[in-house]
Order: C-alpha cells, then sequence, then structure tokens
C-alpha cells in the first residue's frame, strides 16, 4: 500500500506545532517539567487526539498518558510504540514528544486501514524521562515497570525543595497508588521509540532513518563541596576553606577523564551552584552535577572511581568535605536483534536510506530494553543539535519514520 507520506508529515507538523505552544519559556525554547502546568496541556491534547481516533485512553499513576487498541486476544501482550512529552530547560520542539506524536499517526492508520490487530496496540506518552526538574530520569518508563519506590518520591527535590510526592500530588495524581499499578513487563510483547537522533551522524551520511543497535549507559551525580564563608579582603590565601577552588579544579579535570577513555565516552558537569555566590564572600558551598555516559560501563565506573579519589584528595589538600549522591545508574544496552533486523528490512523494502546507529542519548528505551524486547528508529536532527531551542527534523522524517514503524507493526502481527 502506497503511503501518504505528504499528509503524514501534515499531521504531525500540526499536531508538535500546538504542542510547541505548552511551553513555560516562550520564544526561549520548550520548558515542560514534569507534572507542570504545561505537562497537563500537553497531557491533555494527546488524550484527546488520542480519543479522536478512537483509542481508548487512560493517565496512569506517574502521569503517563496512554491510549489502546485492543487485539483480537485481548489477553496477548501488547505492542508499546512512544517515547516521553516532557523536555529538558529551553529544549527544542521533537525531543520524546515527536515520537508520541508519530505513534499516535500510527495508531490513527491502524484505525483508518480498519486493521485486525493480533496484538493490542498502545501508543504512549511517557512522563519525566529527562529527570530535568528532580534530576532523576525514566521515571514514566520505570514507574511504569515497577521500579520506582516511595522512598524515591521523597528523595528527589527540584531547585525549589519540591519532592517528587509533593508534585505529584499537587499535579492530581495520588502518589501512595504507586505501589500495586505497575504492570509485569510480560504484558509488554516490543516497546518501539521513534526518536529524533539529537546528533549529527544521519544528516552527515544523508540517511533517513536509523537502526538503532545500542544505547549508552549513563551515571548521574550531584556532589557537593562544603567549605567556610569569609572575607575574601582579610582571610589568607592559606587560612581560607573555599569550596569554589576545590570544585573548579575537580571540575576541570571532568573532561580529560572522559577523553582518555576514548570510545565515545563523555562526561559533563551541566548544573552548578554557589553558595552563597556573593563577590566578596569566600564560597562556602558549591554543588554540581556530573554526568557520565558510554557504551562500556568500565569507562563509567573508572570515571566515577577516579572523581571520588580526586574529591578525596582534593578535600584533604583544602580542608574541605565533600558529598556524593548517585541520582541515576543504568547499564548500557543493546536493543532486540530481530526487531532491529526486521526494521531494517522493511527499510530495505520501502527504499529508505538506513543505517545502523547508537544512541548517545539516553532514552525510555535504554530501560525498558532490559526487560521487553524494544526497538528504536532515529530520524535526522539538523546541524545536529538538540537540547536547544534550534532543535529541527524536516517533519518529511516523521512521515517516513511513520511508515516504517507502521509496516514493522503489521509485520509484527503476523507472527
Ligand atoms: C536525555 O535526553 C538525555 O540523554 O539526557
Ligand atoms: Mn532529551
Ligand atoms: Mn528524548
Amino acid at each position: 500500500m502506497e503511503m501518504d507520506l505528504k499528509k503524514i508529515g501534515l499531521k504531525v507538523k500540526e499536531h508538535l506545532e500546538k504542542i510547541a505552544s505548552f511551553t513555560a519559556t516562550p520564544g526561549e525554547g520548550i520548558t515542560r517539567l514534569a507534572f507542570s502546568l504545561e505537562a497537563r496541556k500537553t497531557v491533555n491534547y494527546i488524550n484527546n487526539e488520542m480519543k479522536k481516533i478512537g483509542l481508548e485512553t487512560a493517565e496512569d499513576y506517574a502521569g503517563s498518558i496512554k491510549g489502546r487498541i485492543n487485539g483480537v486476544d485481548d489477553n496477548k501482550a501488547a505492542i508499546i510504540i512512544g517515547s516521553h512529552y516532557d523536555s529538558v530547560k529551553n529544549g527544542g520542539n521533537f525531543d520524546g514528544i515527536a515520537g508520541v506524536i508519530c505513534g499516535l499517526e500510527i495508531a490513527r492508520l491502524v484505525k483508518e486501514n480498519n486493521i485486525k490487530l493480533k496484538y493490542p496496540l498502545e501508543i504512549i506518552g511517557l512522563n519525566d524521562e529527562e529527570g530535568a526538574r528532580f534530576g532523576n530520569g525514566f521515571f514514566g518508563s520505570k514507574a511504569m515497570l515497577g521500579g520506582v519506590d516511595l522512598v524515591d518520591l521523597h528523595k528527589y527535590k527540584d531547585e525549589d525543595g519540591i519532592s517528587i510526592y509533593q508534585a505529584m500530588d499537587e499535579y492530581g495524581l495520588n502518589p501512595e497508588s504507586l505501589k500495586g499499578m505497575s504492570r509485569e513487563a510480560k504484558t509488554i510483547k516490543s516497546f518501539i521509540e521513534i526518536h529524533v537522533e539529537q546528533g549529527p551522524v544521519l544528516e552527515n551520511n544523508r540517511k533517513d532513518i536509523g537502526v538503532v543497535e545500542g544505547i549508552v549507559g549513563m551515571q548521574r551525580y550531584i556532589i557537593e563541596i562544603d567549605g567556610r564563608a569569609d572575607h575574601v579582603g582579610t582571610t589568607p590565601m592559606d587560612m581560607r576553606v573555599d569550596a569554589m577552588e576545590v570544585a573548579s579544579r575537580m571540575i576541570s579535570g571532568v573532561g580529560d577523564l572522559a577523553r582518555s577513555e576514548g570510545n565515545g565516552t563523555v562526561a559533563t558537569v551541566g548544573f552548578i551552584k554557589n553558595y552563597p555566590n556573593v563577590i566578596n564572600i569566600v564560597p562556602k558551598k558549591v554543588q554540581f552535577s556530573l554526568d557520565i555516559r558510554s557504551r562500556d560501563n568500565g569507562a563509567i565506573e573508572r570515571i566515577a572511581n577516579k572523581v571520588e579519589q580526586r574529591l578525596t584528595d582534593l578535600s584533604k589538600e583544602y580542608d574541605t568535605e565533600y558529598s556524593i549522591e548517585c541520582k541515576l545508574s543504568e547499564y548500557p544496552v543493546d536493543l532486540d536483534k530481530s526487531l532491529i533486523k526486521a526494521m531494517s528490512e522493511v527499510c530495505e523494502a520501502k527504499g529508505y536510506n538506513y543505517q545502523k546507529i547508537n544512541s548517545g542519548a539516553g532514552h525510555d528505551s535504554l530501560f525498558m530494553a532490559k526487560y521487553v524486547d524494544t526497538a528504536m528508529l532515529f530520524v535526522p536532527s539538523q546541524g545536529g543539535r538538540s537540547h536547544c531551542k534550534e532543535e529541527w527534523t524536516d517533519y518529511r522524517y516523521f512521515a517516513k519514520a511513520v511508515d516504517v514503524v507502521y509496516q514493522l507493526l503489521l509485520d509484527l502481527n503476523k507472527n
């Protein structure tokens, strides 16, 4: 069957342009943090659009939104297609949400073509993949499979000291319902995620599609250096306990730790806070994040160990103290080989230019792949830009992605 790619591309555009208005930072990119007003508007929009197509919708206790088409035998495990709807601060309008919208358009094709599915189909918009508000990550997918407990809801707090528990409560969800509302992995046959590449590889190689083979592992930390506030003019250099001097010496070495590992290993300090942050007070406390990623878990571990060793050494040298809190730790994963093969075969049959690719970004698929057969399809990102307002992907690529995953869905329903 010939697909009307133009029509699909326009549909995706229409949804994404509407959803772009649900941002806390108009004109400064997309800011759609977990349990925010913008998240609520986005979920309501998706819910409505799902209903219009005829999906049975439900919002789960973690704030993810799901639309279902029953299978011929509804006891069978479901095929889930989707991604996340939250964003980073001042991010782009494609990361995550484009995959949810592509899923929606795949469901529309199933309905319009009156396809009888052997397996139930669920389209999902997952909540809080980014961890941009609470520093955690993969909240919606983890919660769906029972990987979050009540302790975590109290432990993770945003910049204003609001815990996930409080935020859920204010958003209208019942955090106490966490227990018992997750699902077993065996109720999911496969998880398929369409996502923008967020890097330059596909564009440079002039490809339409990337079939993802593996995703980096990642560890995230919040590190705090404790020093002593003093007068900057009167405290001699050998008498001060300067948290900033220690933090800056630590931070400046992080890039080289990653470079010395090579093989695409990266390490980043993306967030820093200085207290009291005043020009004439010796810094009393500095807090910063550390995000380490690699396809080689050994490289991640080595960097984390070296950071800890360096913190210990610097603390002795400067008489400061430090604490290090791990916010996230995920192993690298390989995605499902038979789905990679099936997706590649669809790309070939349709004559799309595709290549196998690895992901340096984290995705819900990173978590899902540990429990469920998982596949990911990337579309090119203009200039490789992402996590910034310049993020852009031409809509024709999403149309091709919808075409491929729709066909893959039909193929999976033959088995
Ligand atoms: C999410 O996009 C991440 O890779 O941090
Ligand atoms: Mn992202
Ligand atoms: Mn994403």
